[in-house]
């Protein structure tokens, strides 16, 4: 019995070593072979880029081996067409390029002996976001990168009239929240947030709080976008007298345009009045020194120092003419006459 029990237990244990045996052939066959053919790998995590920014989407044969003789292709299944960068033999092939890529992507020339065929995407826009595909056909071996775009910005709090802040953030992406927060953290209720959608695809988000005196003296307005953990906070403090100024300012708000208007106008008046003066001034001055100097005349000459000294072109200021600015051709001329015999002492004052 035990015999006749025995033998299918043998066999059945030279079934399972056999099994193995093969098992462990076909393993190592895999190991080598995979060893012999490279795979592209990219990153496990989504790539961050900020707008605007340059960035790298990682891509690489391995093991390494040299691409630079083979056609690499990154493309966004998504699109239409689908090709972001491609490249033959290390040359761009522009015309099969998705427009809005063109002029934005390179691949690292020096790095494609190592296997690395990683693209370079230059000033990154919100329509980037997305999955990209690299691939080497002559291989049949890809991989995929995920690229995320973020943008951000602080917000601006300004008082809109007495009771009412208004708070508005310019430029993110994705689309944030908006909150109005007392000192406590607290969340006030505030209006609805208006959101605008640029033409850049980045979004201005704004929102305005009346605000009241229990709201003790500080606000926030936080400027929010959980999936990318981004928060900006701008803070404002609310004096005491902002309250007991209410009326005060609100009655005279209406009023603002047409002070202003007046105070401009008495400004330039006042400049007027002020220029004429000064004009007045000088003449007298002059005409009581040209009779105490007899016979000399009083020229200044100013040698504009920009132009080359050589050739001495004198920017001319002639005092003593009864039209302070107009040159006259004899002026000119008798101040070219004085020029070389000045010009001694002028270049001594400077
Ligand atoms: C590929 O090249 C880029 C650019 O030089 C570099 O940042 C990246 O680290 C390289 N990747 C690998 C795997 O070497």
């Amino acid at each position: 019995m035990l015999l006749v029990k025995n033998r299918p237990t043998l066999n059945f244990h030279f079934n399972v070593l056999m099994v193995s045996v093969f098992h462990t052939v076909v393993f190592f066959t895999l190991i080598c072979s995979c060893g012999a053919q490279p795979q592209l790998t990219g990153p496990s995590q989504p790539i961050v880029a900020v707008v605007g920014d340059d960035i790298i989407l990682p891509c690489h044969l391995q093991p390494a081996e040299d691409a630079s003789d083979l056609t690499v292709e990154w493309t966004r299944p998504d699109l239409d067409p689908r090709y972001v960068h491609v490249s033959d033999y290390g040359e761009e092939l522009l015309s099969s390029e998705h427009p809005s890529y063109r002029e934005r992507t390179s691949l690292f020339i020096d790095e494609l002996k190592n296997g690395n065929i990683s693209l370079k995407l230059s000033k990154v826009k919100p329509a980037d976001e997305g999955k990209y595909r690299c691939f080497i056909p002559e291989l049949s071996q890809e991989s995929t990168v995920q690229l995320v775009v973020v943008a951000v910005s602080s917000p601006v709090i300004q008082t809109h009239n007495a009771v009412v802040l208004q708070c508005e953030s310019k430029g993110w992406y994705p689309e944030p929240e908006l909150l109005w927060l007392d000192a406590e953290g607290k969340i006030l209720s505030a209006g609805p947030t208006e959101t605008v959608r640029g033409p850049d695809d980045l979004y201005t988000v704004s929102s305005r709080v009346t605000v009241e005196k229990r709201h003790s003296n500080n606000i926030i307005c936080r400027v929010q976008q959980r999936n990318i953990n981004q928060i900006r906070e701008t803070r404002i403090k609310v004096k005491d007298d902002f309250f007991s100024d209410q009326s005060k300012s609100s009655s005279s708000s209406g009023s603002s345009v047409p002070i202003f208007i007046i105070g401009l106008i008495v400004g330039v008046i006042f400049i007027l009045a002020a220029v004429l003066f000064v004009r007045k001034w000088r003449k007298n001055k002059l005409e009581n020194k040209k009779h105490n100097n007899d016979e000399e005349t009083q020229r200044v000459i100013e040698y504009n120092t920009k132009s080359n000294e050589s050739e001495k072109e004198p920017l001319l200021e002639v005092v003593g003419q009864t039209d302070s600015g107009h040159v006259t051709p004899e002026t000119v001329e008798n101040l070219n006459e004085m020029e070389t015999q000045t010009a001694n002492n002028v270049q001594t004052k400077e």
